[in-house]
């Protein structure tokens, strides 16, 4: 049989929770299609601060390292907010994200029509969205050197190679030629010297994908036409903190943060992760949404371990759950027929899949 190594790091906050159901979701997939996942356990956030004092343990970089691919849930918390730079939460996965060279993100937002009435935008507008946002992930203004605050001043630097844009905007024109051809790629190059050698870069790089239509959008704008006329985006290509700022507010096009999934890769190993945080606010009490994980976990099997027909049985489980009506409680006033738990939820997944 068939069998996979992943390295699972359920992190803080709602993590675990969320992770678990992942878990259960692809033991029950990997049993039907016959084959095996061994998954071990890692540390990383506010966790492995607190049980060995740093947010990022070198055995958990070797661990995914050696791995076929991780999943991850989220990190971060109040708790660890005023921590040291490196000894955060947040420096643990920026590191992880650096050590194992995952530069490129990608964020697919896709709305169900079952939930068109959950988003805070109007149905006519997000109905039928399906955009995938490529986000630049081990560089730009989140790595950039010098950095410094030394509390009478501070400042960060925006940085990229032209290596570095190359890279990431072959990722996003590969994907665009998979998709609908359409390329949006959002800078401040009104502004910003580093954004007018990403738009060059991409300009040279349109050249070797004649069939890919181009354009380039200033990241304020972009921020608005999402909101405006989302449909008209398929692929957006971006830097680091452009691509966490519009990925957040794409979310909502969905109804929920918690449904959005991500991949990152180019890498020695590809990392899955929902978009979203660790939302401390919430952990602990069952109510967590676990679709944006376990949409990561099947885009791992897809992408990463080749198991396209089980990711397939995965999305196709989510999409017939919300068409049955079953929600957790930040969807629960859209045509909810019965609100569940985290836990509820991931058994009715499990279930259509054991049903398929
Ligand atoms: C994300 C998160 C991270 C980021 C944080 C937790 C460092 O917001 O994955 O979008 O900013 O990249
Ligand atoms: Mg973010």
């Amino acid at each position: 049989m068939k069998s996979y190594e992943i390295a699972v790091i359920k992190g803080d906050g709602i993590g675990p929770e969320i992770v678990d159901e992942a878990v259960k979701v692809l033991d029950a997939v990997s049993e039907k299609e016959g084959f095996r996942l061994n998954y071990k356990e890692y540390l990383m956030g506010g966790c492995a601060y607190e049980a060995v004092g740093t947010p990022i343990p070198d055995i958990t970089i070797e661990g995914c390292r050696v791995s076929d691919a991780v999943l991850f849930g989220s990190i971060g918390g109040y708790k660890w907010d005023n921590l040291p730079r490196e000894m955060k939460p947040e420096s643990g996965l920026l590191k992880l994200r650096k050590e194992l060279g995952l530069f490129a993100n990608l964020r697919p937002v896709s709305v169900f029509d079952e939930l068109v009435e959950a988003s805070s935008m109007k149905p006519e507008v997000v109905k039928g969205v399906d955009l995938l946002v490529v986000r630049e992930l081990t560089g730009g203004i989140y790595f950039g050197e010098p950095r410094v605050n030394d509390g009478q001043k501070a400042y960060n630097t925006m940085f990229y190679t032209k290596d570095e844009i190359t890279r990431i905007a072959k990722i996003a024109f590969d994907s665009a030629m998979k998709r609908r051809k359409k390329l949006c790629s959002v800078d401040k190059a009104n502004v910003l010297e580093v954004s007018r050698l990403w738009r060059a870069t991409v300009d040279e790089m349109a050249v070797h994908y004649p069939e890919v239509e181009v354009s380039h959008m200033f990241v304020d704008n972009a921020a608005m036409q999402l909101v405006r006329d989302p449909k008209q985006f398929d692929v957006i290509l971006t830097g680091n903190i452009f691509g966490d700022i519009l990925s957040d507010e794409a979310s909502m096009m969905t109804g929920s943060i918690g449904l959005l999934p991500s991949s990152s890769i180019g890498g020695i190993v590809g990392l899955y992760e929902p978009i979203h945080g660790s939302a401390p606010d919430i952990a602990g009490q069952g109510v967590a949404n676990p679709l944006a994980t376990i949409l990561s976990a099947s885009m791992m099997l897809r992408y990463s371990l080749g198991q396209e027909r089980a990711a397939d049985i995965i999305d196709g489980a989510i999409k017939s759950v919300l068409k049955d009506g079953y929600r957790t409680p930040d969807l629960a006033n859209y045509h909810a027929k019965e609100v569940c738990s985290t836990k509820q939820i991931g058994l009715v997944i499990v279930d259509r899949i054991k049903r398929v």
